[in-house]
């Protein structure tokens, strides 16, 4: 039971769940160690009971757009690629897609897409309105990137309550390796200290195994999430994508991001934590594997069948094929397989109890 270090997992599996400050040394330790995880997501699974049950919430995700004025060097969306279709939703397509997301028991719509300039404030704010107004009961979830202070507080004005929105790393310099140099961690930041200033349940996250990253950028992953504490935190594998720079790249580990779940589960008990399409590409379990590790919420796409394939943030993207018009019927069979359930809810975070 003991490895070498001297470090034990079950103590370490403890200390996370309790004391929230597990030493980096002992995080190192756990993230590099070889051997089973079974305990580490046995623990992850019964933390995640005790709050949520067997609960999974899901999330409409409409990616109205795939234009985008950044140039991310891992993302198959960036501006320099120029293989790739572009489209927009109108409103009305938008609007649509919520309808029909509306009738499959979804009560958030998550608005997506690249850095499209063509749709000004006032264009997000009246997509906003127009679904809040209608669906008052569901929550409108933007993830549209890096936008000012006042936009953000423009958006929040017209009824949107919730803001996605990964940092990627937390390291400087790594992230520097995986961004152009008109873009930064600092300005990423601060967008997300502005969102949760103005309100809005924010959720972060960041890439497993995305190129150059090591265990030690990943600790500083965690200790930022702990200083930003956001509602959600989304992670999930790098996936090389053809027309980038980093095609060719070694794709990220299907284990060490099933383990990083189980850390975020024991040290954030109460976050949404989403089993993501990534996870789901590397792997044809790997959504199900999720969500046995701590995960507690899916985002099946609900955008048109007909756009799916162009929004190609990596290769080989699960849910956009002819069969992916219920994507809500196949997770559905996927989370039961799993030993969960889809609730029909608006799927807040559960707050700790007042003691
Ligand atoms: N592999 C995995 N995830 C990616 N994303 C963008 N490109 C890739 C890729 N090649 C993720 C980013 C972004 C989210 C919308 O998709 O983390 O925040
Ligand atoms: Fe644009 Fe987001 Fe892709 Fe970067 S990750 S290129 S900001 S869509
Ligand atoms: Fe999209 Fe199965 S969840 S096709």
């Amino acid at each position: 039971k003991r490895a070498f270090m001297g470090f034990d997992i079950d103590e370490i599996i403890c200390e996370l769940n309790n004391a929230h400050d597990t030493s980096d040394d002992k995080l190192k330790f756990l993230l590099e160690r070889n051997g089973s995880d079974d305990r580490l997501f046995a623990a992850a699974d019964r933390v995640r009971r005790e709050i949520y049950g067997i609960d999974v919430y899901i999330r409409g995700l409409i990616e109205f757009t795939n234009y985008c004025k950044n140039n991310c060097l891992y993302c198959g969306l960036r501006r320099d690629n120029k293989n790739l279709r572009r489209y927009r939703l109108s409103r009305s397509e938008i609007l649509c897609c919520c309808d029909e997301g509306y009738s499959l028991g979804f009560r958030t719509f998550v608005l997506q897409g690249g850095e499209d300039m063509a749709f000004s404030d006032d264009d997000i704010c009246g997509i906003v309105s127009d679904i809040t107004g209608k669906y008052p009961d569901c929550a409108v979830t933007l993830s549209i990137g890096e936008r000012s202070r006042e936009s953000y507080e423009a958006y929040f004005r017209a009824g949107a309550r919730r803001y996605l929105l990964r940092h990627e790393t937390a390291d400087i310099s790594h992230y520097g390796k995986l961004h152009p140099p008109e873009m930064s961690l600092e300005n990423r930041k601060r967008c997300l200290y502005d969102l949760s200033d103005i309100g809005y349940r924010t959720g972060s996250g960041f890439m497993v195994g995305s190129p150059y990253q090591t265990t030690e950028n990943l600790i500083s992953d965690l200790r930022f999430l702990q200083q930003l504490k956001p509602a959600m935190i989304g992670i999930g594998p790098f996936i090389a994508h053809c027309d980038t720079p980093f095609a060719g790249q070694k794709n990220g580990s299907l284990t060490l991001t099933l383990r990083l779940i189980s850390i975020l589960r024991l040290m954030f008990p109460y976050a949404l934590i989403p089993s993501t399409t990534a996870l789901g590409t590397i792997h044809p379990e790997g959504r199900e594997m999720g969500l046995k590790a701590g995960a507690n919420v899916v985002m099946p796409n609900l955008s048109p069948v007909g756009v799916r394939k162009l929004y190609s943030l990596y290769d080989n993207k699960i849910c956009t094929g002819e069969e992916s018009a219920q994507c809500r019927g196949c997770l559905e069979n996927r989370v039961s397989s799993a030993g969960y359930r889809i609730v029909t809810d608006i799927g807040d975070a559960k707050k700790p109890a007042e003691r």
